[in-house]
């Protein structure tokens, strides 16, 4: 599908958007594992959430819904039903590699698969210290997928520093912790979303400057039920917009505020943001609130690099495209990791940027370019990756005359993405 998009003349009135996508995984995710039923409300509607249900379905896990409120049956960690077909993964990384961290300590035998993205994408980083801790686990020569898992009867526990900041990695080291006979640690030393440490409720230590997180394994994961807010990757597409878009002044419902995610809001007021945090308020052990932000005249001199980076990993697109709203210029350094992503988000954002007549010094690890007025539009690659496809779809607002190739790719974490910025 190919998006065409209207110039904007002012976004008013109220927005919802999705549950947050990494809280909603995990929800799932532990609700499976855990003893007894688990409630989840405000669960995300985004394709990649499809996907983990997806798998914990052909893991025999049963699930219901009344479209308001998700119910899983766990099953306790090694109840699960041997899958007869290849568990898919889809386009989600954190299905993948989260469920790698389940399934290691399984006692049958699963392969995991994902889409043509997905196929590309590093495994080493899980497979590595998964291997570590007695699984079976392994890729195609290059550290891909498909995952093959062979039963394990017991995983080792391990003491673990990351040596990529990434919650993912953390997580799936976790998840496969419960499955050992002790203690494992996974240390980081750049702080990454914490979800999975929240959510299983475990012990969190500073080492100096470091983060380390403990579990014990064989302990039984009691069922709660899970309240999950809105996804602040997915509201940096509305408050992006709301702010380079004349005559606007949006409310954006139920905004998670956890504080390993809000550096997008940081670095939005540093560019002069024109927005306030309201009902803060804390729900079912995380941090909400409604954001009211309005049009504003943005500035930029940023340079980022460095652990700022890490914090910013999801939402480094939407801020780039920004940027370019703003006086000024804009440079990220240190984010080779962005090329790791559903595409290659270094080369997708340079080659969309450069289409609409911006120059752009592209580096290995990185970019740089000055703001620029009175651009053309264009159509855009979308690259079928959602933050790319929203981020120039934002752009479009106001730049008159870009469409967005394979557009639905927005399915992935924002399914009711473009009725919500033509509203
Ligand atoms: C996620 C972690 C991040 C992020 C992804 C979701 C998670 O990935 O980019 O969208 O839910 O743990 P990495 O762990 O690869 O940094």
């Amino acid at each position: 599908m190919n998006q065409l998009i209207h110039c904007s003349s002012g976004l008013q009135g109220e927005y919802s958007i999705p549950g947050d996508k990494s809280i909603s995984h995990r929800a799932l995710l532990i609700g499976a594992i855990a003893e007894g039923v688990t409630r989840i409300r405000g669960l995300s509607d985004a394709a990649d959430v499809k996907s983990t249900l997806r798998c914990l379905k052909s893991l025999g896990v049963q699930v219901d819904s009344d479209g308001a409120v998700w119910v899983i049956h766990g099953k306790g960690p090694r109840g699960f039903r041997k899958p007869a077909e290849p568990l898919d993964a889809g386009n989600s990384g954190t299905t993948m590699r989260l469920l790698a961290g389940i399934m290691s300590g399984q006692r049958f035998d699963s392969t995991i698969v994902g889409d043509g993205s997905l196929s590309k994408r590093p495994m080493k980083r899980i497979i590595e210290p998964l291997r570590l801790m007695g699984a079976n686990i392994s890729g195609t020569a290059d550290f891909t997928a498909p995952l093959k898992i062979s039963s394990t009867y017991s995983l080792r526990p391990i003491e673990y520093e990351l040596n990529l900041p990434s919650a993912q990695v953390k997580s799936t080291i976790l998840l496969a912790g419960l499955y050992t006979d002790g203690i494992s640690r996974v240390v980081e030393d750049i702080p990454t979303r914490d979800h999975t440490e929240r959510m299983l409720g475990l012990k969190v230590r500073s080492v100096g400057n470091k983060r380390s997180i403990e579990i014990k394994g064989g302990q039984k994961v009691v069922a709660r039920d899970f309240l999950v807010p809105g996804d602040i990757s997915a509201a940096t597409f509305l408050l992006a917009a709301a702010a380079i878009v004349p005559n606007s002044k949006i409310t954006i419902r139920n905004v998670g505020l956890n504080k390993t995610r809000t550096a997008i809001l940081d670095v939005f007021r540093r560019m002069n943001m024109n927005y306030e945090i309201v009902r803060k308020r804390e729900e079912g052990g995380e941090e909400l609130g409604d954001i009211v932000v309005q049009t504003s005249s943005l500035r930029s001199d940023l340079s980022l690099k460095g652990e700022h980076v890490a914090a910013l990993i999801d939402e480094l697109p939407m801020l780039a495209v920004t940027a370019l709203f703003a006086e000024g210029s804009f440079t990220l350094r240190n984010a080779t990791e962005l090329r790791h992503k559903e595409t290659d988000r270094i080369t997708a954002v340079v080659q969309n940027l450069k289409t609409l007549g911006v120059e752009v010094k592209e580096y290995p690890d990185g970019f740089a370019f000055k703001s620029k007025k009175d651009l053309i539009g264009r159509e855009l690659e979308s690259f079928g990756d959602h933050r790319i496809a929203m981020a120039f779809g934002v752009a479009g607002l106001r730049i008159p005359g870009i469409s967005i190739l394979d557009a639905e790719s927005v399915d992935i974490s924002f399914p009711a993405f473009w009725s919500t910025i033509s509203a």
